[in-house]
């Protein structure tokens, strides 16, 4: 079986100039095409660290992250650069929404860093924001909208350009229990119907109960987590 994105040995040290410190420490993983993955661990314990290498935004001090079997070479940029604009999608514990434009205009920025959007994408995006809950707020700016709702744009925005994956950072970390829970349903529900791999870092035991994966991130290195791993 083809495997969507693998991680071998991973380190990650940041040097500075009071000492290193070193995040990762042999860090190995894989994720299979449309398959679910939380990692969690405490704060401080390289979750951020290491979704940002797997996504092409932070390279490995060493290690291999391969995409399709195929190694994402650490000093070739450009495969980096293809991987996360148009391999991967991100949901960030805060939004990054863009504050001028409206919902369904920041749902179309990663179509538009690929070229002209066409109708079937402004129509995919209205799609979402309906599956979303959120037809009737197309046209809100950001500011326009409560946190939940705006939590809830830029989970489809992740989808919008059909990634291969969707890495998830504590993506309702700022949100109460019962919104966070709602967005956790509409979140697996998007990645059921797209198909998308998903890596979840999340402190929320109850979503990562629904990974079929479970990680544990400490002193550097994955460990299976309460799901066995396997
Ligand atoms: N650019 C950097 N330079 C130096 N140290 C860094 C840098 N980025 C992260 N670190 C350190 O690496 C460690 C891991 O950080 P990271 O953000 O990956 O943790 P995390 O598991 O995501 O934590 P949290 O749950 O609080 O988000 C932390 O101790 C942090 O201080
Ligand atoms: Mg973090």
């Amino acid at each position: 079986m083809s495997v969507l994105l693998e991680a071998r040995d991973l380190r990650k040290s940041f040097r500075r100039a009071d000492g290193t410190v070193e995040v990762l420490r042999g860090v190995d993983f894989r994720l299979d095409p449309g398959q679910t993955a939380a990692i969690t661990g405490n704060s401080g314990s390289g979750k951020s660290t290491l979704l940002n290498i797997l996504g092409g935004l932070d390279t490995a001090t060493s290690g291999e992250v391969l995409v399709d079997g195929i190694p994402l070479a650490v000093d070739d940029r450009d495969a980096r650069v293809k991987w996360r604009a148009e391999g991967v999608g991100f949901v960030f514990q805060f939004h990054f929404l863009l504050p001028d434009f409206t919902a369904l205009e920041n749902l179309l920025v990663p179509v538009r860093s690929r070229g002209d959007v066409t109708p079937a994408d402004r129509e995919r995006a209205l799609a979402f924001l309906d599956h979303m809950g959120l037809a009737d707020r197309a046209s809100h700016l950001p500011g326009e909208l409560s946190g939940g709702e705006q939590q809830r744009v830029a989970v489809a925005r992740a989808f919008m350009n059909r990634p291969a994956l969707v890495l998830a950072d504590e993506p309702f970390g700022n949100l109460d229990a019962a919104n966070g829970a709602r967005l956790g349903d509409l979140l697996m529900t998007l990645h059921r119907q797209e198909g998308v791999g998903l890596v979840l870092v999340t402190h929320d035991e109850h979503l990562a109960e629904r990974a079929a994966r479970r990680w544990h991130l400490a002193d550097g290195r994955l460990q299976p987590g309460d799901g066995g791993g396997a």
